[in-house]
């Protein structure tokens, strides 16, 4: 008796993957290059699609659907998970790291990574890996040369605790909002700056409005890959390395080309009439410094974390 070759035909997972960053965004492109690992590999199994530029809502709305599973992948702002876990307001203390090669050597660390994560479970999403989203500044229709231009100037800052204390600490008036909401607010004079990265002048026109951008400095703080809980809990053991090495590749491809992207950004800025002034950063960290303790004091899950960004010890001993 002969049998019948069966052929059977397994439904393919898709894992949606949503972020708020234009195409040409280092995130963007290095999640292109998670898409190509993953189908390339398991293909059959797996495919991964992208939803750049907010086309599934605001962060804020899409964290929602990745705690209930139905978005698999979220690009988002540590700074903004402070509000569903205070851990994740760690990286929002200002002045943490000495250089960006510092932080970026921090950010890789698997260790950061794990501890960050420690109530995946309950918080139904966990971080996977982290993207650079280079140093933060400050930017405004009027130049910001000294701690004393800030003094009532209303900045726009990302939805966050810690955000508002430190923009309140330079004297200014902390005015929180999702980053879609930035454009807008600043045409129709809600705010007068914001602060962020040279892409935000660029990818999102910040440049149009805020012609001056100051090298204060204050922040450096990551984008995290963050995964559904329910999707990642229901992988294998096989598939979750497969997806831990391709966000591992796409964190490489994010990390080469930041700084590429942030010298374009400030050359297209700058012919848009951007100027860019170089501030004392030590006269910025000074108001700012009490913030450190007091943070401390007030969230000891960060020490783990600070012990190892200030002294390099390990975070699990
Ligand atoms: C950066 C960061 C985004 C964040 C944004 C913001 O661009 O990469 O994830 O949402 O800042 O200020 O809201």
């Amino acid at each position: 008796m002969f049998l019948l070759p069966i052929s059977v035909s397994y439904a393919k997972t898709t894992i949606i993957v949503s972020h708020t960053h234009v195409e040409t965004h280092p995130e963007h492109v290095g999640m292109v290059a998670f898409k190509n690992f993953i189908e390339s590999r398991a293909g059959d199994r797996f495919e991964v699609k992208i939803h750049p530029d907010s086309q599934l809502g605001s962060n804020e709305d899409v964290i929602s659907k990745v705690k209930s599973g139905d978005v698999q992948m979220l690009l988002i702002s540590s700074s903004a998970l402070e509000y569903y876990n205070s851990i994740y307001g760690f990286f929002s203390i200002p002045y943490l790291f000495y250089s960006e090669a510092l932080y970026e050597q921090f950010i890789s660390d698997p260790e950061v990574i794990r501890y960050l994560g420690s109530n995946h479970k309950k918080d139904k999403f966990i971080p996977l890996v982290a993207f650079t989203a280079g140093t933060r500044n400050f930017y405004s229709k009027t130049p910001i040369k000294e701690v004393a231009d800030l003094k009532d100037k209303k900045m726009r800052v990302q939805v966050g605790a810690i955000n508002t204390r430190m923009v309140t600490a330079f004297g200014a008036e902390a005015i929180p909002m999702t980053f879609g909401e930035v454009l807008p607010a600043l045409k129709n004079g809600i705010i007068d700056g914001a602060e962020n990265n040279e892409l935000a002048l660029i990818d999102q026109e910040h440049g149009k409005v805020c012609r001056y951008y100051t090298y204060d400095k204050h922040q450096m703080s990551p984008d995290l890959v963050v995964g559904s809980e329910k999707f990642i809990s229901s992988l294998s053991k096989k598939d979750l390395k497969l997806i831990d090495e391709g966000l591992k590749t796409a964190q490489q491809v994010e990390f080469n080309l930041w700084h590429k992207r942030v010298d374009e950004a400030k050359a297209q800025a700058k012919d848009m009439g951007v100027e860019f002034l170089d501030v004392n950063s030590h006269e910025f960290l000074e108001p700012i410094l009490p913030l450190h303790e007091q943070l401390l004091e007030n969230s000891p899950i960060f020490k783990p974390l600070y012990e190892k960004a200030v002294n390099n010890t390990p975070i699990f001993k």
